[in-house]
């Protein structure tokens, strides 16, 4: 694809991988992503803004063809699939300078072998003049590592935001107009990337209140031309309550896990409180991330294996605890054969949830009738504090 223009002398560049099927080898792509770099010309300087995976540097470098100069590489972030394509730009453009936050600088150096004299490093808040155009750095660290910035271009009123506000979808639209598929694809992306950062990407939305935002324009799919909708949709997967709902993830090897899954589900959709499952041989991860966005329950179902949880019981509880959603409470069912430490070994895998624990059920081999009932009374808990704090 060539260059497009989005405004007077500002292009979107980049590749859109519409093979891409997994990224750091751990997230699922379903529908592919895009690598955005951007072209702002001004009447003195140019400055390329971020670059694409380096398996597709050759897109970018035939977009840069028809390009003159390119003064200035600004890099938002240090991660390869935005900055791993430095090294060649700076091969076809030598007197080009790095555009970066101090912390960034030396993580460039170290995962890309940049020289530490062509780097201009810049102060949150600082700008720097093109002539007509004015690109103003906003330090925004942790969307999604410690170094991150965004880019306002002040006469353009265009928001450079990276990953942040950032979906992985393949198309050929430059801006968004399915909102539909970019809201389910920017929530997965917040889910899987972003919501260990709920509380500060919450000072990062504060600190760009005051700018008069018109696009942005992330590194990651659509460029939004309603800056307020995926706004919005931030604040409220950061901070809005969380809702009446409660996501199982489980796995069950001979079918009494299974039985329990099916039997407490019931019982909570009784209630009023909505239910996902996640079998967790089957599920897509990421789906699961996306739902852990908006529970206020997580209830984790598993089979005992080797005296312990079933390892993708194991798994789900270790993503959990890593992505650390905003669910106010949690609890375990399952069975097993003989004994084991099911309770304790999950248990110790989510110190960084704040969850209140509810009544666990285990049981041994088929549920029983008593086993139901503990279930019931499971069901009936989860309603009950759901409804004490208003959810949903
Ligand atoms: Fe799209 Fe964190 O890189």
């Amino acid at each position: 694809m060539h260059k497009r223009q989005i405004k007077e002398k500002v292009y979107w560049m980049g590749a859109v991988d519409w093979d891409r099927r997994l990224f750091d080898s751990l997230i699922p792509l379903p529908d592919g992503t895009t690598y955005n770099a951007y072209l702002v010309e001004g009447s003195d300087k140019t400055a390329l803004l971020d670059t694409v995976d380096p398996p597709m540097a050759d897109v970018l470098m035939a977009q840069l063809e028809g390009v003159p100069k390119v003064d200035y590489i600004v890099s938002h972030h240090a991660e390869q699939d935005h900055s791993g394509s430095i090294p060649l730009i700076l091969e076809k453009f030598p007197k080009a300078k790095v555009v970066t936050t101090p912390k960034a600088k030396g993580m460039l150096m170290d995962l890309l072998g940049i020289p530490e004299s062509v780097f201009i490093t810049v102060a949150d808040g600082e700008t720097l003049s093109l002539g007509d155009k004015t690109l103003k750095f906003i330090h925004a660290p942790w969307v999604h590592w410690p170094e991150t910035m965004v880019t306002y271009l002040q006469e353009d009123r265009i928001l450079f935001s990276c990953d942040f506000f950032g979906s992985h979808i393949a198309t050929s639209d430059l801006f968004v107009t399915d909102e539909g598929r970019v809201y389910e694809a920017a929530k997965r992306y917040f889910a899987e990337i972003m919501m260990p950062f709920r509380s500060v990407i919450e000072k990062n939305m504060e600190k760009l209140k005051p700018f008069d935002i018109e696009l942005i324009a992330p590194s990651h799919g659509q460029i939004y031309d309603r800056p307020s909708w995926i706004m919005d949709a931030y604040r409220d997967w950061i901070i809005g309550p969380p809702k009446n709902t409660v996501v199982l993830p489980y796995v069950s090897m001979h079918g009494s896990t299974k039985r329990m899954v099916d039997h407490l589900t019931s019982a909570l959709v009784e209630k009023g409180v909505r239910v996902e499952l996640f079998h967790l041989t089957v599920t897509d991860i990421g789906k699961l991330a996306m739902a852990l966005v908006d529970a206020a329950t997580i209830v984790v179902g598993t089979s005992t294996v080797l005296a312990g949880p079933h390892p993708l019981a194991a798994y789900a509880a270790f993503l959990a605890n890593a992505l650390r959603p905003k669910a106010r409470f949690l609890s375990i069912i399952g069975s097993y054969g003989w004994g084991g430490k099911t309770l304790e070994t999950l248990a110790g895998m989510i110190p960084n949830l704040k969850v209140e624990v509810l009544d666990p059920v285990l049981c041994k081999g088929l549920p029983s009738e008593s086993d139901f009932k503990a279930l019931d009374a499971l069901a009936s808990a989860i309603s009950i504090k759901h409804k004490e704090h208003h959810l949903i």
